[in-house]
């Protein structure tokens, strides 16, 4: 896998720093109120989790390595798909509570509204990991831990290979930007990240922002009124893969060359996005890896038996331009 020179030191330090404390089960820092939540005792696991759908290519493979982790690990896993809805999770997570399982992990469809149910968890003294995206709630002891990317890194380093790309740019650069789910941490913090980097050239400008809610016919659908709204459109911007690919179609049925007329960032990096990177389709891609269940699994391994863990572990990550793309997809695993 190539490793672009946008990747900041201080990110991979952390990322491995964090891997090392996790690997060691040295205890940095962290709650340890809680324990293990233990609610019996017979020597194994049961874990309750949460998904948040199987809107994209990203989130089948998440749940793929959640599943076949906690195979690995020897954890029952008791799994809920909440089909993008928070009422689903919130319902899933009291039942969870009520079973008495021991760690609860979840990746939140949104960021706010948690607080009532995590204290829920808390009082019961079931331990609580988020994965993959995070909550907004300002006490920091009602989860142990949140493992998975940084978002905002994720639209910075997005916004940043654009600026260096129309640095030369004499006139306006349009931008569209395909948001994720209204809401969601990522959507949140990709949009941000991306708007801070561009900033740096007064020149591009975001014309159009829209939620095509992480999935292919979203982007597919918003891609068509953009197209048809703005009569020039150089870049876009998607959130992910998935309504990138969407995108494509809506692009190509307007007649014009995806990847040549607009320039098309996405995030993920999983296979179908990798292809179309490859292809000459996309033409950047942040990588989100969704191959979160073994460091899970081991959290929950550690948190069951009292153990203090790091409150926050980053996942590592790359970049993918179209040669570092091509050179990456026959080792691919998503
Ligand atoms: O939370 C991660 C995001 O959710 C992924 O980038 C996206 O594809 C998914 O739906």
């Amino acid at each position: 896998m190539g490793k672009m020179r946008t990747q900041s030191a201080p990110w991979r330090a952390a990322a491995v720093l964090a891997s090392v404390l996790l690997v060691g089960g040295v205890a940095a820092c962290g709650n340890s109120d809680t324990g293990g939540g233990g609610t019996k005792d017979d020597g194994k696991i049961t874990m309750g989790f949460s998904q948040v759908g199987a809107e994209s290519g990203w989130r089948t493979a998440n749940t793929i390595s959640i599943k076949e982790a906690a195979t690995a690990a020897g954890i029952e896993l008791k799994f809920d798909d909440a089909q993008q809805k928070q009422e689903n999770q919130i319902k899933a997570i009291r039942n969870y509570i009520q079973q008495k399982v021991d760690v609860i992990a979840f990746s939140p469809v949104v960021e706010s509204g948690w607080d009532t149910v995590l204290k829920e968890a808390k009082d019961a003294g079931i331990p609580v990991i988020l994965t993959d995206r995070s909550v907004d709630s300002a006490d920091k002891s009602l989860y142990k831990t949140f493992l998975g990317s940084d978002f905002v890194k994720e639209g910075k380093l997005a916004g940043e290979w654009l600026v260096e790309q129309k640095k030369t740019a004499s006139g306006p650069v349009n931008i569209v930007e395909l948001q994720g789910s209204t809401g969601a941490a990522p959507a949140n913090d990709r949009k941000k990240g991306f708007a801070e980097a561009i900033a740096a050239n007064p020149n591009l400008k975001v014309i159009a922002s829209q939620t095509g809610d992480f999935t292919r016919a979203g982007g597919k659908q918003v891609m068509e009124q953009f197209l048809k709204a703005n009569p020039k459109i150089d870049v876009l911007f998607a959130h992910n893969d998935d309504m990138g690919l969407g995108a494509l179609e809506a692009i190509t049925a307007a007649g014009k060359v995806p990847g040549k007329d607009i320039t098309i960032i996405t995030i993920d990096a999983v296979k179908d996005g990798m292809q179309a990177l490859a292809d000459g389709k996309f033409n950047f891609i942040a990588e989100c890896s969704p191959l979160l269940g073994p460091q899970l699994m081991d959290l929950a391994k550690k948190v069951k038996a009292g153990q203090e863990v790091p409150p926050r572990i980053e996942t590592e990550e790359t970049t993918f331009t179209t040669e570092q793309a091509k050179e990456a997809l026959p080792n691919r695993k998503y």
